[in-house]
């Protein structure tokens, strides 16, 4: 059985509870891999565009092709909860549109899905509750918001900002979200939302005193081409270990190796 969003509600820090870990994943061998590291959520992100699509934004991806890759990382049938964001224009429509591109997700194999802003966003909320999909809210640096903000730039930096992102996520929390991602602010604004809330907050350039954090797959593992953003921590080269491994294979082919008897298959027998 994997996590639900209720079981992932109740883990505040605060209540004692240890901090949720998140991390993305877009194929059935990255899922199986992060669950076997035991990590709470697996995020289908639409950093899928960036990282896996070579896109330069997140703008570059429809519910159909984040769906296509839910429904690998569900394959693993992990027992991480799987989150599936929900691109965009996907939601920025109308409610029917929102819940029939969420219905997308959901069929494919998410047990949840993300949508990035606040107030604004309030309605669609409403319906996807109503249609019974749970909700993951993401504030600040949202990047669904690239052309807005005129960049990627690290938001609440202002009292008066920060006052309005707390409102954004008190709206979001009444409105019923069962957690928030909390993206590129400042750590005490990282802070502040998170004692402000009852529900948990996952942090990702928000500092060190979110519920839980998440970092994307490519990055954690060296495997990113972008450069890397101040909060990532990069715990593998697994890029030069590839092209280690792929440049191996390449010499071997070359030098006449690679197959060997080993590994081809038995000659035919002679006829007698
Ligand atoms: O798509 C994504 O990877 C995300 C994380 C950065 C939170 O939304």
């Amino acid at each position: 059985m994997s996590i639900s969003s209720p079981a992932i509600r109740e883990r505040k820090r605060r209540r004692g509870s240890p901090p949720l870990v998140m991390v993305t994943a877009y194929d059935e061998p990255g899922a199986r891999y992060v669950d076997a590291a035991g990590v709470d959520i697996i995020l289908v992100g639409d950093s899928l565009a960036n990282v896996v699509l070579g896109q330069p934004d997140t703008l570059h991806v429809s519910a159909s092709d984040i769906a296509h890759h839910v429904r690998a990382v569900a394959a693993a049938t992990p027992r991480a909860h799987v989150v599936a964001d929900l691109p965009w224009l996907s939601y920025h429509v109308s409610e029917a549109d929102t819940v029939t591109n969420a219905g997308l997700l959901i069929r494919a194999g998410a047990q949840s899905v993300k949508l990035e802003g606040g107030r604004n966003r309030l309605p669609m909320v409403r319906a996807l509750l109503n249609a019974e999909i749970p909700v993951m809210g993401h504030l600040g640096l949202t990047p669904q918001s690239v052309l807005a903000f005129g960049g990627f730039k690290v938001q609440a930096k202002t009292r008066e900002a920060a006052k309005l992102l707390l409102e954004d996520a008190h709206a979001l929390q009444d409105e019923g979200v069962y957690a928030l991602v909390l993206e590129g602010v400042p750590s005490d604004v990282g802070t502040m939302v998170t004692e402000a809330l009852d529900i948990p907050t996952i942090g990702i350039g928000a500092g060190p005193n979110t519920d839980g954090q998440v970092l994307v797959f490519h990055d954690l593992l060296g495997m990113s081409s972008r450069p890397s953003a101040k909060f990532v921590r990069q715990y593998a080269d697994l890029g030069t270990v590839i092209t280690q491994a792929v440049s191996a294979f390449a010499s071997d082919v070359r030098s006449g190796d690679y197959p060997n008897e080993s590994e081809s298959y038995a000659p035919v027998p002679e006829a007698d």
